[in-house]
């Protein structure tokens, strides 16, 4: 079987690409178009930083993605997930997303995500844990929020995510936020410059083949 080290961290293989590409002509055939050298390019693929760091100092990567296509009213992404997405250390903090919609169809392997969302009166509930597995979808809106908690084998657990309409804002940037779990409130994402530039910093620290083209690249939304 063909394995391919992308970059420090994140590997690719047959397997993984072969059910991203049934998992696409599955429901999104007129991208399903993927050829393995594409796959394999470096220069396709981001490791997005988790906010903790390794042992030797360097930031912890949570999922690997592969944008197949990117427009204002379809986005197309391969997600490898390496840990659960606890975007505050340790803390749970869910979060909505930047599109009308957003259908994640497990590809290969599991993981377990839980949701809450917005009753008509604006009422928070939970709606519990969920594992999601080839098959399956994962549907959400873009008042719902998730949280991914376990992933069930890290390094192959590859999703397909499909979202329509892109939301964002004068900026253009995207629409998203948090939960803050102890008053029920939604918290617009903070942009704060001082942890965008951390942010984008940790970002191609671990992502090397980006790093001659840093001034023009645009960061996965
Ligand atoms: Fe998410």
């Amino acid at each position: 079987m063909r394995v391919v080290q992308i970059i420090p961290g994140l590997a690719v293989d047959e397997e993984i690409f072969g059910a991203a590409v049934d998992c696409l002509a599955s429901h999104a055939p007129a991208h399903c178009a993927l050829a393995w050298e594409a796959f394999a390019d470096p220069a396709r693929w981001w490791l997005i930083p988790s906010p903790d760091d390794d042992d030797a100092g360097d930031p912890l990567a949570y999922k690997a993605e592969f944008v197949v296509v990117q427009t204002l009213e379809l986005t197309i992404k391969i997600n490898i997930w390496y840990r659960p997405d606890l975007r505050a250390g340790e803390t749970s903090k869910p979060h909505t997303h930047p599109w009308v919609v957003m259908e994640a169809h497990p590809a290969l392997s599991a993981y377990e995500d839980e949701h809450w969302y917005r009753s008509a009166t604006g009422l928070l509930v939970y709606r519990g844990s969920v594992l999601n597995v080839p098959g399956s979808v994962n549907r959400i809106v873009d008042r719902d929020y998730h949280q991914v908690k376990h992933v069930e084998s890290p390094g192959r657990t590859v999703s397909v995510i499909i979202c329509g309409r892109w939301l964002h804002d004068e900026a253009n940037q995207g629409i998203w936020g948090h939960l803050d779990l102890d008053t029920g409130c939604h918290v617009p994402v903070q942009r704060d410059p001082v942890e965008q530039e951390r942010f984008r910093s940790r970002m191609y620290r671990i992502n090397p083949q980006h790093a001659l083209h840093r001034r023009v690249a645009r960061l996965p939304q």
